[in-house]
């Protein structure tokens, strides 16, 4: 380790000392989310399980609350519930990643972790470069950087990072976001038989293929792994237009099933389909553990959208990842569904029949701010909804086959809304933290994901129908 590398880390570790007292002071610090100590998270990054760990690092800007140089920041779990943050795994000290370690994955080999990132640099006359460099480690703790193991190849733009890496049948494989120089999305693909030397073999799908020459300017954070037989790209493209009720956030993250040809290479696909209908939600990376389980974890925001008004800036932190979702595929639908293991956080269980008729009442939630909530046989002639601390409400709408989330947003000035459509609703199931809603619908065919700020002193939740609605109701606390 350099001295600059060491003297970064050092300013880091104080920044946290100095104001994580005062970001733990916030009302809306979440309670079950992984959140940064002090300011900025954003992309999670070399997800692995790993010899009994999950890994999860980050992309963290410790010194603001906005982006810049970013570090890879680390939690540790053996059980997904209690987390543990580690030391900084890489600090942005070096010629190729000097203006942040930015996006990527890890993977182990020879009982090995290998870290793969993008190294981002500005030239002197503040023009983007970007590296693929690698960090190995013994221990899963601390890493030694190895340098640039891939370069820009000709035709793209500087505009390309977040390398995935994988095996398969004895050949590593390495899936790039990239920007063609015409300014068009893709996801490229190298090849290594080492991991330290990479050769580039093209790009497998985006501008150029199944009819996706006009699918964004960029494409970030490329996902690529294979579930119940079939190939699954994760992707999330930048410039997509909103179309009804789809694209609605500034950027996307979605995925295209298909079959990757190494071969040739590429992959043939169907449709782009939307991971999450809410607000929140990008750069999602997935990790096959030891029971075989494919698990999602993702940013619970979007890049270039409202990062100004969130509150908790005022306590010098912003942002925190998603719940941990199991992936599994039906037909050409993910299915995402929350693990199972995050059912140990549940305490005081209250179990009730609800049964309106043009009526609403409160929900007995003793703590919604760190609240489990379990809708199911539900049973409505018209549709019902669920008032949120003043600040979020979902609804069904049975006639028009829509689910709503709408919340104030975070100026206070308005309300917005996200919908999708279901054919029918049973379950609803939802995951309130201090300032948080992740919204399974029919175990987990549709998720929405959101940031709210409920005013700290605001703790009623409300169900409400027009018409007759019955259903089950289980209520935990999340401790
Ligand atoms: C996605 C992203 C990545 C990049 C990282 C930088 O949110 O822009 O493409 O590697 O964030 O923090």
């Amino acid at each position: 380790m350099t001295a600059h590398d060491q003297e970064l880390r050092r300013r880091a570790y104080e920044e946290v000392e100095k104001k994580e007292p005062i970001a733990n002071s916030d009302p809306h610090r979440q309670h079950f989310h992984i959140m940064p100590p002090v300011g900025l998270l954003n992309d999670p990054n070399g997800v692995i399980y790993w010899k009994g760990s999950y890994h999860v690092f980050f992309q963290w800007q410790p010194f603001q609350t906005g982006h810049g140089a970013k570090f890879w920041g680390h939690y540790t779990t053996q059980d997904v519930v209690n987390w543990k943050r580690e030391e900084i795994a890489l600090a942005p000290s070096d010629w190729f990643d000097k203006n942040g370690c930015y996006s990527g994955s890890a993977v182990t080999k020879d009982d090995r972790l290998y870290l793969f990132y993008t190294g981002n640099v500005r030239d002197q006359d503040g023009n983007r470069e970007t590296y693929q460099c690698l960090a190995v480690s013994d221990d899963g703790l601390s890493f030694e950087k190895k340098g640039v193991v891939a370069r820009l190849p000709e035709g793209y733009t500087a505009h390309f990072r977040d390398p995935k890496v994988w095996e398969h049948e004895g050949t590593w494989y390495m899936v790039i976001g990239a920007q063609t120089e015409n300014l068009k999305g893709q996801a490229v693909l190298f090849a290594s038989d080492n991991l330290s030397e990479w050769r580039f073999l093209g790009p497998i799908t985006g501008a150029g293929f199944n009819g996706l020459d006009d699918f964004g300017y960029m494409w970030e954070c490329p996902d690529l792994f294979s579930l119940q037989g079939s190939d699954v790209l994760i992707v999330s493209p930048q410039g997509l237009e909103a179309d009804g009720f789809r694209y609605q956030n500034v950027y996307q993250s979605g995925y295209f099933v298909g079959r990757l040809d190494y071969n040739k290479p590429e992959l043939k696909h169907g449709e782009f389909t939307e991971l999450d209908q809410g607000f929140d939600f990008y750069a999602p990376q997935t990790l096959e553990d030891d029971q075989g389980r494919r698990i999602l974890f993702a940013w619970m925001a979007v890049p270039d959208q409202d990062e100004g008004s969130h509150p908790t800036i005022d306590y010098h932190w912003i942002h925190c990842m998603t719940l941990p979702r199991q992936l599994t595929l039906s037909g050409q639908k993910l299915i995402q569904q929350p693990l199972p293991e995050l059912k140990a956080m549940r305490r005081n269980e209250k179990k009730i029949h609800i049964n309106m008729h043009g009526s609403s009442g409160t929900l007995p939630v003793e703590k919604p701010e760190r609240a489990e909530i379990l809708l199911e046989d539900i049973h409505t002639e018209s549709g019902f909804s669920i008032s949120i601390r003043g600040t979020a409400t979902f609804s069904f709408h049975k006639d028009e086959g829509i689910v709503t989330l709408e919340r104030k947003s975070f100026d206070g000035k308005r309300t917005e809304a996200r919908h999708c459509r279901i054919k029918d609703l049973h379950t609803v199931h939802m995951f309130l933290d201090a300032s948080s809603v992740e919204i399974f619908i029919n175990n987990g065919e549709e998720v929405f994901s959101a940031r709210y700020f409920p005013f700290p002193g605001n703790h009623e939740v409300t169900a409400s129908s027009t018409g007759k609605s019955e259903m089950n109701v289980g209520i935990w606390t999340l401790m």
